[in-house]
C-alpha cells in the first residue's frame, strides 16, 4: 500500500511539471495506471524496438517491459563461457531512456536451456553452475533491472515440484538457493516466482504454491513475490473473485504478486461471439490489480495477435491480445482505460 502512495505521490508532483509543457496530455494505459500506482507493460521481441509503430504502442503501455525470449540461457549464455548481452543490453538501453523498468525474464526453467547444462552434474557443479549465471547476469544488470523471475514453471499441476535439471541435480533447495544468491547479488532487486495456472485460490497448483511461498518466507528466504502468468483460456472457468482471494492471501504473508504475462485465448472460429467474454475478464484482471495493493504489475505477453505464441501452441485458439493483427486497439482495450480513469 505504502509503496502504491508513494508512486501516487510521485506522479502527482510529476503532473504538475507536466501541465506546465502541455495542456493536453493524451490518457494512455502507462499513464493512467500509473496514476493508479500499477506498472503496466508487455513482452517485448527486441526486434519491436527497430519498427516505430511497436515501438510507440511499447511506449504508450509500459512502465515496465519484460523480454519474450532474449533473456533466457538458450539465448543469453549459450554455452558455458558464452554470454550473449546484445539483445538484453538493447532492451534495458531501450528502457532506461524512457524511464521505462525491466523485468528479467528468466534465471531459471525447464525450457529454452542451453545444451551444455548436464543432469549428470554433481550437486556441487550444479550449484556452481547456478552461482555463476545469476552472478554474472545480476553484477551486469544491477540497480538496472529491477525485478527478476528468478524460477519460471517450477511446479507440475498436481502441486509437486517439476523434475527439471536443477531439481535433479542440487534437490528441492535449488529455489531457496537461487532466490538467497540472486538476493546477495542485487539487494535491491524485486525476486519473483513465476508460474501459470496459480492464480485461482482453492485449485491444486495454486494451493501447494501458496504453502511453498509461505514455507520460503518463514525460513526467511529472501522472495519478494510470486508471478501469475494467466495465460487464460475463455473456454475453462474463470473465477475473479478466487484470484482476488489468493492475491489477498498473499498480501497476509507480506508476498508481492506480478500480473506476469497475461493473455486470453479464445477460438478463432466466430471468434466475434467469444470477444464480450475475453473483454469481461481482461477488466475483472485489471480491476484486481487496480484495486490490491500488492499487486505491482500488469503485463501482457506481447500486445498484438499478429505476435502471439497462443496459435503456434493451441492451434485454433488466438486473438488474445489487446491489439489486433493491424496494431490497433480492441473495443477491449478501450474498457480496460475506462477500469483505470
Ligand atoms: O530463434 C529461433 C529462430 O532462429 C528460428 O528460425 C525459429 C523457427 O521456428 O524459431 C526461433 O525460436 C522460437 C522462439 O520462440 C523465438 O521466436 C522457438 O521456436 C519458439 O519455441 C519460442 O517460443 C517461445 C516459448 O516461450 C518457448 O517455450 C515464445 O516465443 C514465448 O512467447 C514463450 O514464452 C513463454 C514464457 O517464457 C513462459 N510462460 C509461457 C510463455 C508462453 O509459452
Amino acid at each position: 500500500m505504502i509503496k502504491k502512495l508513494a508512486t501516487v505521490a510521485i506522479w502527482c508532483l510529476g503532473c504538475v511539471g507536466a501541465v506546465c509543457v502541455s495542456l493536453s496530455v493524451k490518457d494512455t494505459m502507462r499513464s493512467l495506471a500509473t496514476k493508479k500506482g500499477l506498472e503496466t507493460g508487455v513482452a517485448v521481441a527486441v526486434g519491436d524496438l527497430s519498427k516505430d509503430t511497436h515501438k510507440n504502442i511499447i511506449l504508450e503501455n509500459s512502465s515496465i517491459i519484460v523480454a519474450e525470449n532474449c533473456m533466457k540461457w538458450q539465448y543469453i549464455h549459450p554455452r558455458e563461457n558464452t554470454w550473449n548481452w546484445k539483445d538484453t543490453d538493447r532492451l534495458v538501453e531501450f528502457a532506461e531512456e524512457n524511464g521505462i523498468s525491466v523485468k528479467f525474464h528468466t534465471l531459471f526453467w525447464h525450457n529454452q536451456n542451453s545444451p551444455f547444462l548436464s543432469e549428470r552434474w554433481s550437486r556441487d557443479k550444479a550449484l556452481s553452475v547456478m552461482d555463476n549465471h545469476i552472478s554474472t547476469v545480476m553484477e551486469r544488470y544491477k540497480g538496472r533491472i529491477k525485478e527478476y523471475d528468478v524460477v519460471n514453471e517450477a511446479f507440475e499441476d498436481n502441486g509437486s515440484l517439476r523434475n527439471t535439471i536443477w531439481l535433479k541435480t542440487v534437490g528441492e533447495d535449488y529455489i531457496e538457493h537461487a532466490f538467497t544468491k540472486a538476493h546477495e547479488c542485487d539487494p535491491s532487486a524485486k525476486l519473483f516466482l513465476n508460474d501459470y495456472s496459480n492464480e485461482t485460490m482453492g485449485q491444486t497448483k495454486a494451493d501447494a504454491m501458496f504453502n511453498f511461498v509461505k514455507k520460503l518466507k518463514e525460513k526467511g528466504v529472501p522472495i519478494d513475490g510470486v508471478g501469475f502468468q494467466l495465460h487464460i483460456d475463455t473456454a475453462y472457468g474463470f473465477d475473479a473473485e478466487k484470484i482476488r482471494k489468493n492475491v489477498k492471501r498473499y498480501e497476509e504473508i507480506g508476498v508481492l504478486v506480478s500480473f506476469s504475462e497475461v493473455d486470453v485465448r479464445i477460438p478463432q472460429r466466430n471468434y466475434e461471439n467469444h470477444l464480450a467474454k475475453q473483454q469481461k475478464i481482461y477488466c475483472e484482471l485489471l480491476k484486481i490489480a487496480v484495486e490490491e495493493p500488492n499487486v505491482i504489475n500488469f503485463i501482457t505477453w506481447g500486445f498484438t495477435d499478429s505476435q502471439s505464441w497462443v496459435p503456434y501452441t493451441f492451434p485454433g485458439k488466438g486473438h488474445a491480445l489487446p491489439y489486433d493483427e493491424n496494431l490497433q486497439p480492441k473495443p477491449l482495450y478501450a474498457e480496460m482505460l475506462k477500469v483505470l480513469k
